[in-house]
């Protein structure tokens, strides 16, 4: 692609901050520290979850970039930085949260395939760009579109990063035509992050912002964009990213049977307090995050300082001084919520978070009753356990 490169090897990595936990080096996974991540309701791009599946892509030529659109349409057209730029722009306040989040956990009751990540694979950030119905647009598609002429119903995003999972070749991922041509479902082609150009690690010079649904579809180092009849045949979509029921295993395993996982679940996770915490008895501040899929906003955050017996309500915000509604315009629909709460605790024991969307969906409260073989979407209960030092004096 001219003017964006994929190098071959990883001598030619950003720099990254000290803070984050590598969970794979090449290619490169991270994740801020919980409680980092819990400072702010927008993620600073430096502690923001990098899940990159190759060697970061290098742009040699910013003049020279571009991306064609193509396939099932009548004006295909290639788009230059200038051209996505002289579009009208938008800020979306989205939270990206990867499938994988909390793989580790799932792991621990029975083994799954993947990288381990703990509970901060996503975060929440402003995304400034050009809506891709406003680009569609462009290429004779108009607004609330279903099918092309031709038959297109589907929206294909081509990378350039090389990816051993699909044997050298770039990262791809789709989405329906119908959701891409919806401007209210806030599809971007984004070019800045919190303000400022997007860096390396999430995608420059422009990558797909997806609301809503599982990172995975969120293509980074945006090469191509094809209108197809049929979901993207890349690995990611057909082989991986699909939610199975426990019975599944390596062995009985039929990848067709599933369809490509899109919106994420209901989610929530304590952010204060680590797995195990040793601490002295009396008050603790509970805070976390919830979020869930679709623009689904968060009705409760419940907390339970006895392992599930009673509950107690959180408190949820996300922009200072403004009164979180789960369905109110004021608020940011494809944004996390943050969630705090004081508890008293006396003796050792396990605290526990569970949320709940406007739709009414419930976090799930064990594992083991969705665990899958790829370990995604473990969106069970988060519990977390404290031992209560009781002083000598
Ligand atoms: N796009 C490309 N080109 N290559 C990738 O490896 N990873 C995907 C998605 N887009 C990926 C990609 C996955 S699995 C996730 S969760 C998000 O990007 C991570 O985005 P981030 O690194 O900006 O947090």
């Amino acid at each position: 692609m001219p003017g964006l490169r994929a190098p071959s090897n990883y001598s030619e990595e950003p720099s990254r901050h000290p803070s984050l936990k590598i969970n794979a080096k090449e290619p490169f996974n991270a994740e801020p520290p919980r409680q980092a991540l819990v400072t702010s309701y927008v993620t600073p791009t430096e502690f923001f979850y990098k899940r990159s599946h190759g060697p970061i892509p290098v742009v040699d030529d910013i003049e020279r970039y571009n991306v064609s659109v193509k396939g099932l349409i009548e004006k295909p057209k290639e788009f230059f930085m200038k051209d996505i730029l002289s579009l009208p722009k938008y800020n979306v306040t989205a939270t990206l949260q990867c499938a994988g989040n909390r793989r580790t956990a799932m792991s621990k009751t029975r083994t799954v395939r993947g990288v381990g990540w703990d509970v901060c694979a996503l975060g929440n950030a402003i995304w400034g760009g050009a809506k891709l119905a406003d680009v569609l647009e462009l290429v004779g598609i108009p607004k609330y579109t279903n099918a092309t002429p031709a038959g297109g119903k589907f929206v294909e995003f081509v990378s350039v990063d090389r990816c051993k999972e699909e044997n050298g070749g770039p990262y791809k991922a789709s989405i329906p035509l119908s959701q891409a041509t919806n401007p209210e479902a806030d599809v971007l082609l984004a070019y800045e992050m919190n303000g400022e150009t997007l860096n390396r690690d999430h995608g420059y010079p422009l990558r797909v912002v997806v609301p809503g649904v599982i990172g995975a579809r969120s293509v980074k180092w945006l090469d191509s964009i094809n209108i197809d009849s049929q979901d993207c045949k890349g690995f990611f979509v057909q082989k991986d990213y699909k939610m199975f029921p426990p019975s599944v295993n390596w062995d009985n395993i039929d990848w067709s049977t599933r369809r490509p996982q899109m919106d994420f679940p209901v989610q929530s996770a304590i952010c204060s307090l680590e797995d195990v915490n040793v601490g002295r008895h009396g008050k603790i501040t509970v805070k976390g995050y919830a979020v869930s899929g679709g623009g689904r906003g968060i009705e409760r955050v419940d907390i339970s300082t006895d392992g599930g017996k009673t509950w107690k309500e959180a408190s949820r915000y996300q922009k200072p001084g403004i009164q979180y509604v789960a369905d109110d315009e004021k608020n940011d629909k494809w944004a996390w919520v943050l969630f705090e709460a004081e508890v008293d605790v006396n003796s050792n024991t396990e605290i526990v978070a569970k949320a709940v969307d406007i739709a009414a969906n419930v976090q799930p409260e064990k594992v083991e009753d969705i665990w899958n073989l790829r370990g995604i979407l473990n969106t069970s209960w988060h519990r977390v356990h404290v031992q209560v030092r009781h002083s000598s004096m």
